[in-house]
């Protein structure tokens, strides 16, 4: 109904520091994972960098979800609730998801980690699911639609054999948790809303192995694994649109232009 949200300067530099904590936090994470340690430790590990910080985890309490961080293995495609019953093990890929509320703003970032050696199978998995993000975000700017996202990211996926989660998408973000749009990561070309300088929102593709459907654990409400218990993988940056391109507030190594 409010459509989606263009934030002002002092907004824009609220959720930019935000931003920048929540990917210092996966930074932070990274020394943690490796073969032998729960799930559970690294979401502690996490909130205790968060609060130390000054913000809070924003999944803490969110619709019930219990814990600061989704730590997500192997055939979990998002929302893996940590757990210190969830032990890694060489050749794990997992995802940590991370969303910080600084200041009352919101920064939401995810990344792949591996444990120890990992299979060129699931190596290459990950390579195209980043892939697939970089695509999506080339395609930010004013004037474009958020539709080309999708489509983009859909057509690199399918040319690789690989599927794209429908079921979850990315979202407008930064003065709430989910904000509109839905960022669709499969959709048709110059399709839904156009993009306006100010808006910030996530690209996070989740890319299947095999079947694109998920399943929601019912013991707990929120693990979401693939159908058929293949891999997924899954990257997530927060970004603004410029008034000539975009800047990723979520990548604190320069890995992409400012424009
Ligand atoms: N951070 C996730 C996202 O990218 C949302 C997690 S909601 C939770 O949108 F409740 F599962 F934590
Ligand atoms: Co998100
Ligand atoms: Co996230």
């Amino acid at each position: 109904m409010g459509g989606i949200i263009i934030k002002t300067a002092e907004q824009i530099e609220g959720i930019r520091k935000s931003c920048r904590l929540a990917a210092e936090t996966l930074d932070y994470a990274a020394q943690y994972v490796k073969p032998g340690i729960s799930t559970g430790f690294i979401d502690k590990k996490i909130e205790e960098f968060i609060v130390s910080h000054g913000a809070i985890p924003a999944t803490k309490g969110y619709n019930g979800y219990p814990k600061s961080s989704c730590i997500s293995p192997n055939n979990v495609v998002c929302h893996g609730i940590p757990s210190e019953n969830t032990i890694l093990k060489d050749g794990d890929i997992i995802n940590i998801d991370v969303t910080t509320i600084l200041n009352g703003f919101y920064g939401d970032t995810s990344r792949m980690f591996s444990v120890g050696e990992i299979s060129l199978q699931a190596e290459n998995l990950v390579d195209a699911t980043l892939h697939c993000l970089n695509l999506g975000i080339e395609q930010v700017k004013p004037g474009n639609y958020f539709g080309n996202i999708g489509f983009v990211i859909n057509r690199y996926a399918m040319s690789k054999g690989y599927s794209v989660v429908y079921e979850f998408c990315g979202h407008g973000v930064g003065i709430d948790f989910h904000e509109e749009p839905q960022v669709d990561h499969a959709a048709r070309r110059n399709t839904g809303e156009l993009m306006k300088p100010g808006m910030i929102f996530t690209i996070e593709p989740m890319i299947n192995e095999g079947k694109p459907r998920t399943n929601v654990d019912k013991h707990d409400g929120w693990t979401a694994r693939t159908v058929d218990n293949k891999l997924s993988a899954q990257f997530e940056h927060t970004i603004l649109v410029t008034p000539t391109g975009c800047e990723v507030l979520t990548d604190i190594h320069n890995e992409y232009p400012v424009n």
